[in-house]
C-alpha cells in the first residue's frame, strides 16, 4: 500500500530536509571534529565531499522517495519490482531502518545533555564558575545513569510526540515554528560572539586551508562527517521525498539543503570558536568542547547565563528536527505494512529505541570500564552503535547512488530531475562513480585494521564490485544506455 501523502507547499521538503539535517552533527559534532583536526583543512575535504558526493546523493536518495512514494523499504521494494532488479536492493531500506533506530538511541541522549545545560545556563548555576568545577560538572551528569536516562527519556518522548501527531499537523507545523526561531538564534549567538569573543582567531582557524595539516584519519573523518550532517543513506532524506510535491525541483532543493546546512555549521563553528578563543581555551577538546569548553566561556562573559541558555535552546531544537526524521521512516513502514496506527507505529519504534538508548546511559557510567560489554565487545556499547552508524550510512549512501545510477533509466531521472542533459550526465557520472569511489574510502575508516596498501586495495575492489553491479542492472532492467 502506497501512503501518497505530500506536504502541503511545495517549500516543504526543503524546510523538513533543512530541519533532518541541522542538528547535534552541525553544532556539536562540527566544531569539535573541526577542532580536533586542524580547522581549514578538514573544512575543505568537509565541503568538497558536501559538494562532490554530497549533493549527487542527496538528489538520488530523495528521488528514490518520490519515485516510490513510498517508506524506505516498502519503496524499495515496489522500485526492485518495477525495475526487475535483484530484491537484495531492498537491503537499502532495511539497512536504513537499522541504523535510524540505532542512531535515534544515542541521539537522544546526546540532546538531553543539552536539556541539562538549557536549564543550568538559564539558572545561571554556571555565571563565574571556574574550570575545575565546570568539567566536574559534566563528569558528574555523565556519571548519573538516572539523570541521563531521565534526559533521554524527555527528549524521546518529545520527538514521538510530534512524530505520532501525522506529517502535517506534528512535522509540518512543529518546523514551522522551530526553524525560523532557530535561525534567529544562530544569528543571535554569533552576534554575540563577535562582540564578546575573538571573531579574527576564530575565522583564521576556520579557513586557513592547510591540507598538511590533515592526516588520513582526519581526512576520512570530514567525508564522514559531511553524510552525518546531510542525514544520508538511511531512509531519513527517502522518507521525505516521498511526500515530496512532484514539481518542486530535486537538484535546486538538494544544493540549497547542502547550502543551508553548511552554513549553519560554518556559523556555529564562527559562533563557538570565537568565545573559546576570546576565553583563551582550547579549541581541541574533542566532544567536550560545548558541554565544557563552551559553558566556561559563557561563565565568564556578560550575560552569560542567558546567551548560553539560549545556544543550548538552539541545539534542542536542533536536535529534535532532526531526531524525527530518524522515527518518521521506520513509523511509515510499520503503518503501511502492518496497518497500525501511526501513534501506534510511534510508540513501537520510541520505545525499542529509547530502550537501546540505555546501554548508551550505561556506557558513560556502570560499565564505562571493565564490564563485561567492554570484554566482549573491546570498547563501550556507545561506541560499537556509533561504529554499526559508521558503517551503515557509508553503506546506504553507496548503495543508493548505484541503484539511483544503473537502475533508474534516464527518462525516467530526466523526468524527476528536470534538468538539462548536461547535468543529467554530469550527476549521473557522479553516482555512478566518483561517488561509489568516495564511500568506498569513507568506509575503510570504520574497519579499525585496515592500513597502509591494503587500504587502496579495498577501495579498488569495491570500486570494481560496483561497478560490476552496475552492469548487472543494466542487464537486468534490459536498458539501452
Ligand atoms: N543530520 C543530523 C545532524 O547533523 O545532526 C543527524 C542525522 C539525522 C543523521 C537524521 C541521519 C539522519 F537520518
Amino acid at each position: 500500500m502506497s501512503t501518497h501523502n505530500v506536504w502541503t507547499h511545495k517549500g516543504t521538503f526543503l524546510l523538513a530536509a533543512v530541519g533532518s539535517a541541522v542538528g547535534l552533527g552541525n553544532l556539536w559534532r562540527f566544531p569539535y571534529l573541526a577542532g580536533e583536526n586542524g580547522g581549514g583543512a578538514f573544512i575543505l575535504i568537509y565541503a568538497l565531499t558536501i559538494f562532490a558526493v554530497g549533493i549527487p546523493i542527496l538528489i538520488a536518495e530523495t528521488m528514490l522517495g518520490r519515485a516510490s512514494r513510498r517508506s524506505p523499504i516498502m519503496g524499495m521494494q515496489f522500485l526492485t519490482r518495477t525495475h526487475k532488479t535483484s530484491r537484495a536492493w531492498v537491503s537499502i531500506g532495511w539497512m536504513g531502518a537499522a541504523a535510524a533506530f540505532l542512531i535515534l538511541s544515542f541521539y537522544s541522549v546526546i540532546a538531553g545533555w543539552a536539556l541539562h545545560y538549557t536549564w543550568l545556563m538559564l539558572t545561571g548555576t554556571l555565571v563565574g564558575a571556574d574550570a575545575a568545577t565546570i568539567a566536574s560538572g559534566f563528569d558528574a551528569l555523565l556519571a548519573s545513569p538516572g539523570l541521563l536516562t531521565l534526559y533521554h527519556t524527555l527528549f524521546i518522548i518529545a520527538s514521538g510526540v510530534i512524530v505520532g501527531m501525522g506529517i502535517h499537523k506534528g512535522i509540518e507545523s512543529g518546523l514551522r515554528i522551530m526553524m525560523p526561531a532557530l535561525f534567529v538564534i544562530l544569528l543571535v549567538v554569533l552576534a554575540y560572539g563577535i562582540a564578546n569573543g575573538d571573531f579574527a582567531a576564530a575565522a583564521s582557524f576556520l579557513f586557513t586551508f592547510n591540507l598538511g595539516d590533515l592526516s588520513l584519519e582526519g581526512w576520512l573523518e570530514a567525508m564522514g562527517q559531511s553524510f552525518f550532517t546531510l542525514s544520508l543513506g538511511m531512509g531519513a532524506i527517502m522518507a521525505y521525498g516521498a511526500y515530496m510535491a512532484s514539481d518542486a525541483s530535486l537538484s535546486r532543493t538538494a544544493f540549497a539543503v547542502a547550502f543551508v546546512d553548511t552554513a549553519v555549521a560554518m556559523v556555529a563553528g564562527l559562533a563557538i570558536f570565537s568565545l573559546v578563543f576570546g576565553a583563551g581555551l582550547d579549541a581541541a577538546a574533542g566532544p567536550g568542547l560545548m558541554f565544557v569548553t563552551l559553558p566556561l566561556a559563557f561563565a565568564e562573559m556578560p550575560f552569560g547565563g542567558l546567551i548560553g541558555g539560549v545556544f543550548f535552546i538552539l541545539v534542542l531544537g536542533a536536535a529534535i528536527s532532526s531526531s524525527i526524521s530518524l522515527i518518521e521512516p521506520v513509523a511509515a513502514f510499520l503503518v503501511e505494512r502492518f496497518d497500525l496506527t501511526r501513534p501506534q507505529a510511534v510508540f513501537a519504534m520510541v520505545v525499542a529505541s529509547w530502550a537501546l538508548g540505555l546501554l548508551t546511559v550505561v556506557s558513560f557510567n556502570l560499565w564505562a570500564e571493565a564490564s563485561l560489554f567492554h570484554t566482549l565487545f573491546g570498547r563501550s556499547a556507545f561506541d560499537l552503535i556509533e561504529l554499526l552508524t559508521n558503517i551503515l550510512m557509508p553503506l546506504g549512501g553507496l548503495l543508493i547512488a548505484l541503484f539511483a545510477g544503473w537502475a533508474l533509466t534516464q527518462s525516467e531521472v530526466m523526468k524527476e530531475m528536470r534538468t538539462s542533459e548536461a547535468w543529467f550526465q554530469v550527476w549521473r557520472f557522479l553516482v555512478r562513480f566518483v561517488a561509489p569511489a568516495a564511500v568506498a574510502f569513507v568506509f575503510l575508516r570504520t574497519i579499525p585494521l585496515v592500513e597502509g596498501y591494503l587500504l587502496p586495495a579495498i577501495g579498488a575492489l569495491i570500486i570494481v564490485g560496483a561497478f560490476a553491479a552496475g552492469r548487472t542492472m543494466l542487464a537486468g532492467s534490459g536498458q539501452a544506455q
